[in-house]
């Protein structure tokens, strides 16, 4: 017999909902469209437990408009779009979706390393509005990646399973972090560099660090400026890590070569002068989407939440210290 209420911000995979479904009394947000913060409030209250997504952005007012929610399970790695500080102090758990996502976030910031570096989208768009006349010598020359230098910048999980695929291409790797990670360097043979270092030695530099307030504009225009005229950045991790006014500035004076962004600082607005740029591949934030990984990351969620009514501690627990065991 259903005993919870829970409310899910938005259409996921159908295992996810069925899971949940099992022990609970669902509500799914049948429009495929981030709610209003009124929306999101109005839907929740009443609910035992939320099932939310890095769209959703839950505060202390959320919160306190929503008493009875015990749980906010976020359908995302990432969760600075919730005020962490906020639900501990009210005992309210909040999970995340760690791991499962790791590869296939990876393997994107692959895709659009290899999409820049070689001007794909360019000469796709190049393809379809007729200019291919011949084959040409000079035509669309992009940067090689074998035998490169490789930056990477968090050397976590995603971190070292991007770098781990270096290897396959020659790449010589670097990486930053707040400590060196054994296990990265074990796994890449990665070199552990400070920040300043690695912009300058890298031809290519992936972000793969959480949004936290230290890593805020982490790359603005200092940075840029140390960084090779032909390197290219990925950021597959959260927009507001990049100044994005001054990679514009960066992009469009020839300071680095090219970019490749799925996040951007006020998702999903791009900052002005970005989309007129032929050196930067812009996509939705789609870095997890593949139809493994998001059934994966919606099923991770569902177990967190369905974990968290029943009193337990979900496996993935972002605030663990809100815990109150025989809750
Ligand atoms: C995606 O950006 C995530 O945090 O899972």
């Amino acid at each position: 017999m259903s005993q919870w209420k829970v409310y899910v911000t938005r259409p996921v995979p159908q295992p996810a909902i069925d899971l949940l479904a099992e022990r609970c009394e669902v509500e799914v947000n049948p429009e495929d469209r981030v709610l209003s913060k009124e929306e999101l409030i109005e839907k929740i209250r009443g609910r035992d437990g939320v099932f939310c997504l890095l769209t959703d952005k839950i505060d202390a007012e959320v919160m306190d408009a929503a008493p009875g929610v015990k749980v906010f399970a976020n359908m995302a790695v990432g969760f600075d779009n919730i005020d962490i500080p906020a639900a501990t102090a009210r005992g309210i758990l909040v999970t995340n979706t760690p791991g499962v996502l790791t590869e296939a976030t990876a393997e994107f910031a692959w895709a659009l390393l290899f999409a820049v570096a070689r001007r794909v989208v360019e000469a796709d768009k190049f393809m379809r509005a007729g200019k291919y006349r011949a084959w040409g010598p000079m035509l669309m020359l992009g940067q090689e990646i074998h035998g490169k230098t490789l930056g990477v910048i968090g050397g976590g999980r995603i971190g070292t399973a991007f770098a781990r695929r270096a290897k396959g291409f020659d790449l010589k790797v670097l990486y930053t972090d707040v400590r060196p990670n054994p296990q990265f360097e074990a796994e890449t043979g990665g070199r552990f560099v400070d920040t300043d270092t690695l912009l300058r030695e890298s031809d290519f530099v992936s972000i793969h660090v959480p949004l936290t307030p230290s890593t805020r504009h982490l790359i603005g225009e200092r940075e840029l400026k140390l960084m090779k005229k032909s390197a290219i950045l990925i950021n597959t991790s959260r927009g507001p890590v990049v100044d994005e006014a001054a990679l514009v500035k960066a992009l469009r004076e020839g300071e680095i070569w090219g970019a490749g962004l799925d996040v951007f600082e006020r998702e999903p607005e791009m900052v002005p002068g970005l989309a007129e740029l032929d050196n930067v591949v812009v996509c939705p934030h789609i870095a997890s989407a593949t139809w493994e990984t998001r059934t994966a990351m919606a099923t991770m969620a569902a177990r967190n939440l369905l974990a968290a009514l029943e009193g337990q501690l979900p496996p993935q627990c972002v605030n663990p210290e809100a815990y109150k065991a025989g809750r």
